[in-house]
């Protein structure tokens, strides 16, 4: 039997690698993605981190915990009463696994419909031969003319402290936690922290978040940060920032952390659970990037060029596995203008204009830059804000915490961020992006037609912020 030979193999399935596998196809190649991520039978679960372990189920759980939240503390103000609220875990954790599932199902038909040959099983270097690359395809091995590595990332561990996925969790085991815990500990106030404390937290957990940083959320603009940090606390989510993490000791009932706090005070704190969430590290792990000699950089991502180009001939990498944010949507693009390069074609990432959502109540969104990065790169802004206090639409569902923040180019007017903290912030920011990617001026959006009544009209009041003429505050 000859060898099985492609145009392009995608190593990973996850957001960076089907997306890829996908637009190359589109274009004419014969493409093949292999994914080894198992579903519980076994089977093959492609998707990724993002579908499996990531966005999908924690946006589930969130939506699910939600509910929960409105109806013991939200439906009363609206006449309706609902008393003795239960929540059965076990159901919403099914009903999350059935949503990614839906997921699995999706990408796997999406390969036949676009006739993408689908390996299920690990992708190695085998050798590099005559301008092809062999690689181990599962039990297969076949031969690629393009390879484009989308092997992701794996949550970074803590020294000392062994993910069990029993008691110490990964966003793995943060996601299937069986029953709520009474106390339940977060290491790291990232993303997942704050989006998975938040889903136990509304179920009734007491949780406690340690930050090894001084400041909250220091990547997001202090206006945002500083108001989410004061809503937080308001909910009960307890973050104590600029400890030092010691001894992590697990039992079969609690987990012991000792630690230093801000003022160097030695303190212990017993959970029921612990999430770890310290960051992700990129994989490459089985890659057997030896064989070819394939460059990985000092934090072990696959270095790449501007245009995803690795060391070697026709190998490109995208997504989690080099550098840039660790973002589903990231990888996405990153997959499609890869596969467009290979074309001839000109595929482009405009890192400037990639939006940032954190999923909480309020959720979080921005796009381009800080008040704070704009100060320290000397750039001359002027800045605009809206509160949804004062929106129509906000008030009328009932949820008016935070506000849009415009800064734009004190001379050209040109937006140069966008930061919002509200009500579905995370579609409201696609507005932003659009206008960034068009170069607009805050003076654009403030002269375009909103919905009324919509929450996208705090978008441009705080448009007309900037000039200092809002209508409705
Ligand atoms: P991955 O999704 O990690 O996929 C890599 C795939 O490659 C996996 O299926 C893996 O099994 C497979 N693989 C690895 N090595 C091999 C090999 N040698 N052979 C075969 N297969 C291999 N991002 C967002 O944008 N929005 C969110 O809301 C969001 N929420 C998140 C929530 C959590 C809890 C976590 C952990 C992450 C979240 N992310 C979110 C980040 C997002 O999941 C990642 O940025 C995204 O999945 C990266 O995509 P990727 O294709 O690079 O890698
Ligand atoms: P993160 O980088 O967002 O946050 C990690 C936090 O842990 C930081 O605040 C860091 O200062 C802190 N930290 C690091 N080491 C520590 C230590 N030893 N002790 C105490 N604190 C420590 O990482 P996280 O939350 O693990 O998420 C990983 C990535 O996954 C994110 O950066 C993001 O790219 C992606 N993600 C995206 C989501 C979204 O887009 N909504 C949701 C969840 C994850």
């Amino acid at each position: 039997m000859s060898t099985k030979q492609f145009d392009v193999v995608v190593i990973g399935g996850g957001p960076g690698g089907y997306i890829a596998a996908i637009r190359a196809a589109q274009l004419g190649f014969n493409t093949a993605c292999i994914d080894e991520w198992k579903n519980e039978k076994g089977g093959p679960a492609p998707g990724g981190t993002c579908t499996n372990v990531g966005c999908i189920p924690s946006k589930a759980l969130l939506q699910s915990s939600e509910h929960f939240d409105h109806a013991n503390h939200h439906f009363a103000e609206h006449g309706i009463s609902a008393d003795n609220v239960k929540i059965d875990v076990a159901k919403m954790l099914g009903r999350k696994d059935t949503v990614v599932k839906q997921n699995n199902d999706g990408i796997l038909y999406l390969f036949k419909k676009n006739k993408v040959t689908f390996f299920h099983g690990r992708g190695s270097f085998v050798a590099a031969k005559d301008g092809l690359y062999e690689i181990k395809a599962g039990e297969e091995v076949i031969l690629a003319k393009h390879v484009i590595l989308a092997t992701g990332s794996n949550a970074r561990q803590l020294p000392g402290a062994a993910f069990d996925e029993e008691m110490i969790l990964s966003n793995d085991g943060a996601l299937r936690i069986g029953e709520v815990p009474k106390k339940l500990g977060v290491i790291g106030s990232g993303v997942i922290g704050l989006e998975m404390g938040s889903v136990w937290r509304r179920l009734g957990a007491d949780v406690t978040v340690l930050e090894g940083l001084p400041t909250f959320l220091g990547a997001v603009d202090e206006g945002v940060a500083k108001e989410a940090a004061k809503l937080f606390k308001k909910q009960g989510l307890k973050i104590e920032l600029g400890v030092k993490i010691g001894e992590v000791k697990a039992t079969k009932k609690s987990v012991t952390v000792s630690y230093a706090d801000a003022k160097g005070a030695e303190q212990k704190a017993e959970f029921d659970k612990l999430i770890i969430s310290i960051g992700r590290v990129p994989n490459t792990i089985g890659l057997n990037v030896e064989a070819v000699g394939l460059k990985l950089d000092e934090r072990g991502a696959i270095e790449v060029d501007g245009d995803c180009k690795t060391n070697l001939p026709n190998v490109w990498a995208v997504g989690d596995v080099v550098r840039g944010p660790m973002l589903a949507h990231k990888a996405e693009e990153e997959g499609v203008a890869v596969a467009e390069r290979i074309a001839g074609q000109h595929g482009h990432v405009n890192f400037n204009t990639i939006p940032w959502v954190i999923y909480t109540s309020p959720e979080i969104a921005w796009v381009g830059r800080t008040e704070q990065q704009l100060k320290a790169d000397g750039v001359a802004y002027k800045a605009g804000q809206f509160p949804f206090m004062a929106n129509g639409r906000a008030r009328a569902l009932g949820d008016t915490n935070g506000f849009v923040k415009f800064l734009a180019d004190a001379t050209t007017d040109e937006i140069l961020g966008v930061h919002i903290i509200g009500p579905f912030a995370s579609e409201l920011i696609s507005e932003a992006v659009v206008a960034m990617e068009f170069k607009a001026s805050a003076e654009d959006i403030a002269r375009i037609c909103h919905a009324h009544p919509s929450l996208s009209e705090a978008t441009k009041e705080a448009a007309l912020a900037v000039d200092k003429r809002t209508l409705n505050f």
